[in-house]
């Protein structure tokens, strides 16, 4: 482990190079949010496609299966937001 990121305040460790949606599942993190429709956002294509996995990270809205961990990162679920 190289460090750790925190879900809504939750230590979450990742190891280098890990992508946030990764070590989000390790921790047992499978819903990352909800469309607007109340849909579960979740890890869908791995691959920065089909949206499932939009976070805040630092407040930036991002794919979590995109975004490699950095220590220190603000992670938190996004309510809502595009493709819904
Ligand atoms: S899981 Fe599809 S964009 Fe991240």
């Amino acid at each position: 482990m190289t460090g750790h990121i925190f879900w809504q305040d939750r230590p979450i460790p990742f190891r280098t190079g890990e992508m946030v949606s990764s070590a989000l599942i390790r921790a047992g993190v499978i819903q990352m949010g909800s469309a607007p429709t109340g849909q579960p956002r979740a890890v869908f294509c791995g691959i920065g496609q089909c949206q499932g996995c939009l976070i805040r990270a630092d407040g930036r809205l991002v794919e979590a299966c995109l975004t490699p961990c950095r220590a220190g990162m603000q992670i938190s679920p996004e309510i809502g937001g595009p493709n819904g």
